[in-house]
């Protein structure tokens, strides 16, 4: 049951959570521009306070335990986590999301478009803005509102510029203007603000939230926990979403959605990163193979060598060229291809090998480009599971005569959607899978080659183009969730990834083995805690690959892992106390079998 004071109106279409309480003279649910009473929902969670004349709209949502001062202001479209508190007088504009346990002191604005990630503390009078054009005539169709990280502290009267974002744990002291975007952990001052320590070097250890005055939100962290997922694409879009639709937005209104500027701005931008001279978007990752394969006249009587130990796609790719692929073993540290295995495998008609940078730890390239060399063997590597990811230096695309690159949404760097691209060095091989993908043409009607429909989509392009520009931090995160998954299991009964000597392994997925897989992923689960196998069945033995005459018993490694195998919540964005919910599965299950 609610609260509502008699002086307050509250609109049809309101859901009010339990113990809800609504003080005097407060609007709940007014309806925006152009939409009538009770047309827009408005959610209000349990618990949550709202003290007298404040205006809330329809079209918003407000969590569990929130607190929301007097005289507050909240327009359309803004989402407001659990547990947070909002002072008096503040205005927050539409299309603004604040996390989970945000305290927003008096008189603070935020602008359209504002992000605010959990617990972060917003002092008094803090403005946001987010015109980026301001002389433009279309400056309202680009605003670009600030994001402003975890825990993040702004001072009384910190101005943010637009478009910037304020890393996590940074410190902004009282009056600056914050004109760049800011390091996770700066502490900035002045106007303009300039970075004059790191917080570690001075923080004082208070926690806040377990040692918040709040009362509300120590019932918020007594109640259900939602599911660990395997990852959260959810998440990544949150701190993007300004971004992300300004750049969709461009291309929808510029109608080129077949080989926009976009496409060539990745191209040229991906190229970079890889350290490569080509990048070609593609479809997908699984043609980005077959397109390499066919540049390279590898077809009907050849045979190509790759891992049984992969995704379909890979040996998918070789048969659909009319190839044949030949199967060998991996290796007990990267669980890629074996060398001395390839090397063995080798016959006349062998014409390529396909090494895949499975879970994102590049195969033994130096040794298996000696092989190559010495064999005359053309290399494709298979780098969908493996963006950035570098050995002794050089990274994934440098090696082969072309490396494949998937961008499935799912991937360290992935589109809305199918998306792949080839790098290369060799500018005749670049020339030739730029006209395959696009039916066999470099003219718009002559078309010189038989080639395929398989192009990068313009929309896809410009959410890579944002992606793109934060994949080395995500890889960054994904390699801290990784030390701290691997601190905090070490001394449980699972054996976890590790990366070769002069390894920067990107951790797309972090997977570890136990002989016990099966009963701990049910456990896992029962638990709230998503996991994943990749893969159950290998390549050799797949029913669609039967022609191939393969039998279990062929590749040893190859089958052990495939049931020993079991892949972890892994995404840049996973939280500490999200992975403690992971370790502590693990840990009782191996507690309760014991027992
Ligand atoms: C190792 C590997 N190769 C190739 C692919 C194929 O990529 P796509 O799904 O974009 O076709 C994938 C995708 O899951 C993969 O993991």
């Amino acid at each position: 049951m609610a609260t509502i004071a008699e002086t307050s109106r509250v609109h049809p279409n309101v859901k009010l959570g339990e113990n809800v309480v609504i003080e005097d003279f407060c609007i709940i649910g007014y309806p925006p521009k152009g939409y009538d009473s009770g047309e827009l929902e408005l959610v209000i969670g349990d618990n949550t306070i709202i003290r007298s004349h404040s205006v809330i709209y329809a079209g918003s949502s407000i969590g569990q335990g929130c607190h929301i001062g007097h005289s507050v202001f909240i327009r359309e479209h803004v989402e407001v986590g659990n547990g947070s508190s909002i002072g008096v007088n503040c205005i927050i504009e539409h299309h603004c999301t604040l996390g989970e346990n945000v305290r927003m002191q008096g008189q603070a604005g935020l602008c359209e478009y504002t992000t605010v990630e959990d617990e972060a503390w917003i002092g008094p009078r803090v403005v946001t803005t987010n015109v980026m054009h301001p002389t433009c005539d279309r400056a309202k169709e680009c605003l670009n509102g600030p994001t402003i990280g975890k825990r993040v502290i702004l001072g009384a009267n910190v101005c943010l510029a637009p478009g910037i974002e304020v890393g996590a744990d940074a410190f902004v002291s009282a009056s600056s203007m914050v004109t760049k975007s800011v390091e996770d952990g700066a502490i900035l001052f002045g106007n303009p603000a300039k970075k004059v320590s790191q917080v570690e070097k001075v923080k004082c250890g208070f926690d806040m939230v377990s040692e918040s005055p709040y009362p509300r939100n120590k019932e918020k962290l007594e109640q259900p926990q939602p599911q660990v997922p395997l990852m959260d694409l959810g998440a990544q879009y949150q701190a993007l979403k300004q971004e992300l639709r300004m750049a969709t937005d461009r291309v929808v209104l510029n109608s080129r959605f077949i080989n926009g500027k976009e496409v060539g701005e990745f191209e040229q931008a991906f190229a970079e990163y890889c350290g490569v001279k080509h990048a070609i978007g593609v479809g997908n990752g699984t043609d980005a193979i077959v397109l390499a394969l066919k540049a390279l006249n590898i077809g009907a009587g050849d045979e190509v060598i790759t891992a049984s130990h992969t995704f379909i796609a890979t040996a998918e790719a070789i048969v659909a060229v009319g190839a044949r692929p030949v199967f060998v073993d991996v290796d007990e540290v990267r669980f890629t291809l074996d060398p001395e295995k390839v090397a063995a495998a080798i016959t006349e008609n062998t014409k390529a090998i396909i090494p895949v940078h499975i879970y994102g730890q590049p195969a033994d390239m130096s040794a298996l480009m000696k092989i190559a060399r010495e064999n005359n063997l053309k290399v494709v590597e298979d780098g969908a599971q493996a963006h950035g990811a570098k050995d002794d230096g050089t990274t994934v695309g440098q090696w082969g005569d072309a490396a494949c690159f998937s961008f499935y949404p799912g991937k360290n760097l992935g589109a809305y959607g199918d998306a792949g691209a080839v790098v290369t060095n060799d500018d005749a091989l670049a020339a030739r899978i730029r006209m395959l993908k696009d039916h066999g043409r470099d003219k718009k009607y002559t078309h010189d080659l038989i080639g395929v429909n398989s192009r990068l989509d313009t929309l896809h392009a410009a959410v890579l183009n944002v992606k793109l520009k934060r994949l080395n931090k995500w890889n960054k995160a994904r390699n801290n969730a990784a030390a701290y998954y691997r601190e905090n299991l070490q001394n449980i009964d699972v054996r976890c990834p590790v990366a070769a000597e002069g390894v920067e392994h990107v951790y797309h997925l972090f997977v570890i083995r136990t002989a016990d897989r099966d009963a701990l992923q049910q456990y896992m689960k029962e638990r709230g805690v998503a996991t994943g196998v990749h893969y159950p069945l290998p390549l050799h033995l797949q029913p669609a690959l039967a022609e191939l005459s393969y039998k279990r018993g062929d590749f040893p490694l190859t089958e052990t892992l495939a049931e020993e195998i079991l892949s972890l919540p892994m995404f840049p964005e996973i939280t500490t106390q999200q992975q403690d919910r992971v370790i502590a599965a693990i840990s009782d299950f191996f507690k309760d079998k014991g027992a």
